[in-house]
Parts: C-alpha cells; structure tokens; sequence
C-alpha cells in the first residue's frame, strides 16, 4: 500500500535538479577551492576527478539504487534490502539529525552576509571583527539560523513535487548561471601592488597547474585522504540523502544517467567555484591569502569585495545569494532524509514530521549558537583541531558516522546480498551501466579499505600519513 501512495519526481530533471541541489552546497563553494589551493592545485584536481569517477560514482549509485528499490526512507531502507541490518538505518538517519542544526548554523551566516551586502554595508562586512562579532552575537546568529530553518521548512511542508522538485528547478539553473557570471568575471580581475601586477590568469594557473615540487608518499596520502573526505561529503552520500531522493525516482527512468550528470553538475560547481575563488583571492591578497583555509568565504572574501569597488557590492550581494541558494537546497535534502523516515517509520504525517524535526533543530541549533558565547569552551579533537560544539558535531558526523555508514553500504551490497542487485536496479529499463566491472570491485574491495583508512585517520588510531 504505501508503494502506491509514495510521492514521486516527477521526471528525471526534476530527480537530477534536486539530488544536484543536495549535493552543491557550502562544501562545493567554500571547503573545495581551500584545499584545492592547499593540496597542490592540479595534482588535488586529478586525484579528485578520478576519485570521483570511481569511488564517488560507486557510493552514489548504491545509495540511489537502494533507495528506489525499496521506495523506502533510510530509516527503513536496509532492513528491507537484507533484515538485521536496521541498524545502519538508524547510524544513516542519526547523520543528518546531527547535521541539520549545524548546517542552519552555518545557513544564517550566509545569510546574514547576504543581508548585509545586499542593504549596502558591505565595508563593515570587511572589517576584522564583523564575523567573530557576528557569531558570539547570541540574538542575531540565533535569528538568522531560525530565518533560514523556516525557509527550509517550509518548503518541506509543500512536499515533494511543490517543495523540493519546483524549488531545485528554480534554484539550480539560475545557481549556475550566477556561478558561471562570477566565475567570468573574476578571471579578468586585475590588481598592481606594490608595482606588481597579479592577473586572475595566474591565479586561475595555480588552481590548475599541479604542484609537484617537495611531494613525498605521505603527502600524497595527505592529498588523496582530503580529496575522498571532500568527495563524499561532496556527494551527500552516507548520510542518507540520496536513499531518501532515490525512493522517489520513477521505475522507468534511466539511473545510469541521472547518476551521470549529478556528479558532473556537483563536480564542474566544484570547479568553477575554485576559478572563481583562488585568483580572486590570489589578485587582491597574493600566494599568502590563499592559506586562508576555513575563514576564506567569511573573512577574506568580503574584503576582496570592496577592494573591487563600487562593483564590488553587487558582485557580493550576488555571491552571497549563490551560496544561500546552495545552503538552501542542499539543507533542504537533510530535512528531507529525517522526515521521509519519521514518516516511514512512525507513519506520521508530512506535516507533523516536519514540526517535530525543526522544533528538535531549533532547539539544538540555538545550543550551537550559543557555543560561540554563552557554552563557549575549547576542545582538542583526535585529529587535532580546537573545536566548538559546532565543530564536534561536525566531526562526529562526518568523520566517524559517515565512514561507518558508507562502509557498512559497501559490506551489506559488496559481500552480503552482493552487488548485482543494485546492478539488477540501475539496469532494469535496459539500459546498461557503463562502469560495471568497476562499480563491483569498487564496493567490494577498493572502497571499504580507503573508508577505513579514511576513519582510522580521522580518529587519530593513524598517524603516520
Ligand atoms: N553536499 C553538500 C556540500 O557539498 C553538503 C551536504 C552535507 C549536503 C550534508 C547535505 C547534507 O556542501
């Protein structure tokens, strides 16, 4: 009964816009030009693609694959591919439960920098002490994540043809097309300092060309363990997300495809992004401001903005919209994930799932806020960053449960029920999957080793790369 009434995209646009939407977000924008920048430039590039086309295809097609074989939510997706194995349903929906609060969070910083450029204060933006001023301000990072979590519900609430489809195919082209402006423009920048011109060309040089002087195996290793962390969190898999969407895709529509062109989509956003963030940064600030690392998009950015002048107000106000455009979506898919299977599960109504959920949010999203003030303290986490309560949150999720959801995927379909049947899933209109031979050593060998590496690395048991 509930196959017949599970709401479905309506084609594969809609499907392809939407898990796009999900997986471009602040992670594309903001985490993949800093390492990018930091990891050698080209060489990170050329691992990054490759593992994209391997390990980063394979993750996407199980979970798409799983989710519209069992037209279930993660909740109670696994158990129904082999029973027992709930429990890597409630790990993969435990994921974006601990993320939503945060990534709101993050949402209202958005936000509010697109607020603030768009109402003409782009110079205080650029002042040392807006963003540290900004988010130790309990009131207004409380009322900015709040803002950006009702948006997002209520596009929840409308469901998923009114809410998610409508919305991606609204958000997504027009995210492209201002990605795309930007990108163009920033390419042309120009800035002479200290009688030395920097051009965006040579930025655009150090993005691409690779680094090769002084490399060693382990940084190496350094290079291809940032790019794998990236490239699933890039993907939203192992979280969920692509289970949730992919229970909503049509049994006759081509997934070989879609699959095809949301990794090209969320991969060439990645990319633009890098063109359009390093030579900014290299014109106006040199080598030195692209070391920047996690305080690039909120801190030296709007700096850049107003050396660019009057121009640069609007160029920012556009950015910052971008960005909200990408938060919006891919917080939208989180949502969607913890609704799907309190509906799934608990046989609640859209509506009421969604209240639960966001009030849950709202609460544990003020205590994040409040981490930057009021519960400030400081901890060293296993890999040896300082952290607040967002960033705990932030490891747990991503650097433990995820690693242990993903590789718990590639064990259940790699060795349990063996990889034919999400094969016999991708390939039942016909059409063939074209890394076969790839995707089945893939999920059974290749990736739950580099998972595992990529976990015992993070919990610090390994330290030698
Ligand atoms: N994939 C998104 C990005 O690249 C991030 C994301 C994380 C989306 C968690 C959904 C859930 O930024």
């Amino acid at each position: 009964m509930e196959k017949q009434s599970r709401n479905s995209f309506t084609g594969s646009l809609g499907f392809v816009l939407a898990a796009a939407g999900s997986a471009v977000g602040l992670g594309n924008i903001w985490r993949f030009p800093y390492l990018a920048a930091k990891d050698g430039g080209g060489l990170f590039l050329l691992v990054y693609l490759v593992l994209a086309l391997t390990f980063g295809f394979t993750l996407l097609t199980t979970e798409i694959a799983i989710g519209r074989k069992t037209k279930q939510s993660p909740l109670t997706a696994y158990h129904q591919v082999k029973k027992g194995w709930n429990w890597l349903g409630v790990v993969a929906c435990i994921v974006p439960m601990m993320i939503m609060p945060y990534y709101c969070v993050i949402g209202g910083w958005v936000l509010k920098y697109f607020i603030t450029f768009a109402t003409g204060h782009m110079e205080e933006a650029a002042t040392d002490s807006f963003f540290t001023g900004f988010i130790t301000n309990q009131t207004d990072s409380t009322l900015m994540m709040a803002i950006f979590l009702l948006i997002v519900a209520v596009i929840i609430f409308m469901g998923v043809n009114a809410g998610i489809e409508n919305i991606s195919k609204v958000m997504m082209p027009i995210l492209l097309v201002l990605v795309i402006g930007i990108t163009i423009f920033c390419m042309t920048l120009k800035y002479e300092d200290g009688g030395v011109v920097r051009t965006g060309l040579q930025g655009f040089q150090i993005l691409v060309v690779p680094e090769l002087k002084g490399i060693t195996l382990s940084s190496f290793f350094t290079v291809v363990l940032d790019a794998m962390g990236q490239l699933f969190y890039s993907l939203s898999v192992a979280m969920g997300i692509m289970i949730a969407y992919g229970s909503y895709v049509k049994d006759d529509a081509s997934l070989a495809a879609s699959i095809n062109q949301i990794e090209i989509f969320d991969t060439a956003v990645a990319f633009l992004a890098g063109v359009m963030i390093i030579p900014a940064v290299f014109v106006f600030m040199g080598k030195e401001g692209m070391s920047a690392g996690p305080s690039l998009m909120f801190v030296s950015l709007p700096k850049i903005f107003v050396q660019m002048g009057a121009l640069g107000r609007i160029i920012g106000s556009i950015f910052f919209l971008m960005v909200l455009f990408a938060a919006i979506t891919s917080a939208m898919s989180i949502l969607e994930a913890i609704v799907s299977s309190l509906m799934d599960q608990f046989h609640l109504e859209r509506q009421s799932a969604t209240i639960l959920e966001c009030i849950m949010a709202l609460v544990v999203g003020i205590i994040v806020c409040l981490g930057y003030n009021s519960l400030y303290f400081e901890v060293k986490l296993p890999n040896g960053s300082v952290a607040q309560i967002l960033d705990i949150m932030d490891y747990i999720s991503n650097n433990i449960l995820m690693p242990v959801v993903a590789i718990g995927t590639c064990i259940l379909i790699g060795w349990v029920v063996g990889p034919k049947v999400v094969l016999d899933e991708v390939e039942k209109t016909g059409k063939k999957l074209g890394r076969r031979g790839l995707y089945v050593v893939m999920i059974k060998f290749v990736a739950p080793i580099l998972l595992l590496v990529l976990l015992l690395k993070s919990l610090g048991i390994l330290t030698i790369i």
